[in-house]
């Protein structure tokens, strides 16, 4: 058998729509999901045990079943139970780069790696729609974190549609260390004030889906208009979270005076990023805002727009 080292890029939400909410308990959305260079590294290796295990140095990161890369190999033992037990357990290290509990799905991301990760060491041989449906069992942003690149999101958000990459632009990204939103309260507190304008029956969900599909933000993405993507991007978790954290409404405005492209909340939040249309543009915003915002709490990450989910960097005979 072999061990991987896997490449787990993060996301970030180019717009994210809630349309109205699901009788399973979950939200109907329209997201465009694109990956970014910012990627954990996972390192997978047969154990000949009947255990999975999780190793990992970052203190928010736990070891245990809350962690989703313990679910995904969880997942793959329930799913192929003989082959775990002629084959064994795994030892899953994870390399923690981007920020837990920011909104960029960076456990979504690991999980994702796990799961193709598995496929190769077991040599199950399921394919990308296959690892994808499975994926979609641990988390709504799992599927898309196994493909990457730039694509529309819809249903959950495991529905996914890939359009035209956008390699070439940067994002600079900036979090409060101390600071993390649960996604669950973020849906919980929009339902609360905003139920009132959902779309209650399908076809008006359908139609709002095909709306955005052909809408200007896709449209944009596709003539790789970096100046009108910036100013199309959109996220409706904004309107619960800027007023709960005034921190990170006045990141945000801080991010709209130093300029770039477009400024937006990832996800839930709390982490905001300024698309820009280089490196030195989102250096130069992150100078600024450093510069306007002295607080030792608060990280910057640079990273570029990625066309790729899950990749296999390296893998060696045990
Ligand atoms: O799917 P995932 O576990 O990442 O979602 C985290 C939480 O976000 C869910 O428990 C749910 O409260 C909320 N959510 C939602 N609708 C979605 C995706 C997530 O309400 N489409």
């Amino acid at each position: 058998m072999h061990s991987y080292s896997l490449i787990a890029p993060a996301k970030i939400n180019l717009y994210l729509e809630i349309i109205g909410d699901r009788p399973d308990g979950y939200h109907e959305l329209v997201m465009i999901l694109q990956s970014i260079d910012l990627a954990d590294r996972i390192e997978l290796y047969p154990n000949g045990t009947q255990k999975i295990r999780v190793h990992c140095h970052h203190p928010q990161v736990p070891l245990d079943q809350s962690n989703l890369a313990y679910r995904a190999a969880q997942l793959m033992r329930e799913e192929f139970p003989d082959t775990f037990a002629n084959l064994g357990g795994v030892e899953i290290t994870i390399d923690k780069r981007i920020p837990v509990a920011a909104g960029l799905a960076g456990g979504s991301a690991d999980a994702a790696a796990v799961l193709v990760g598995i496929n190769q060491m077991w040599q199950l041989g399921l394919t990308q729609p296959e690892l994808q449906t499975l994926a979609a069992k641990l988390g709504s942003d799992v599927p898309f974190c196994i493909s990457g690149g730039t694509a529309i999101a819809t249903g959950r958000g495991e529905q996914l549609d890939p359009i035209d990459d956008l390699e070439n632009l940067w994002v600079v990204l900036a979090k409060y260390r101390s600071l993390s939103v649960s996604t669950a309260w973020a849906y919980q507190t929009y339902k609360q004030q905003f139920s009132n304008s959902y779309i209650s029956d399908a076809k008006n969900v359908q139609s709002r889906t095909v709306q955005v599909h052909s809408g200007p933000l896709v449209s944009a993405i596709i003539h790789k208009d970096g100046a009108l993507i910036g100013k199309l991007l959109h996220n409706d978790l904004e309107k619960v979270v800027l007023p709960e954290f005034p921190q990170v409404a006045k990141l945000r405005e801080a991010f709209e005076r130093a300029g770039g492209l477009g400024t937006l909340l990832s996800g839930s939040g709390p982490t905001i990023f300024a698309l820009c249309e280089s490196q030195g543009q989102a250096e130069e915003i992150k100078g600024q805002v450093r510069g306007a915002i002295a607080d030792p709490d608060l990280e910057f990450w640079l990273a570029r727009l990625a066309s790729t989910g899950i990749q296999v960097a390296s893998s060696a005979k045990h």
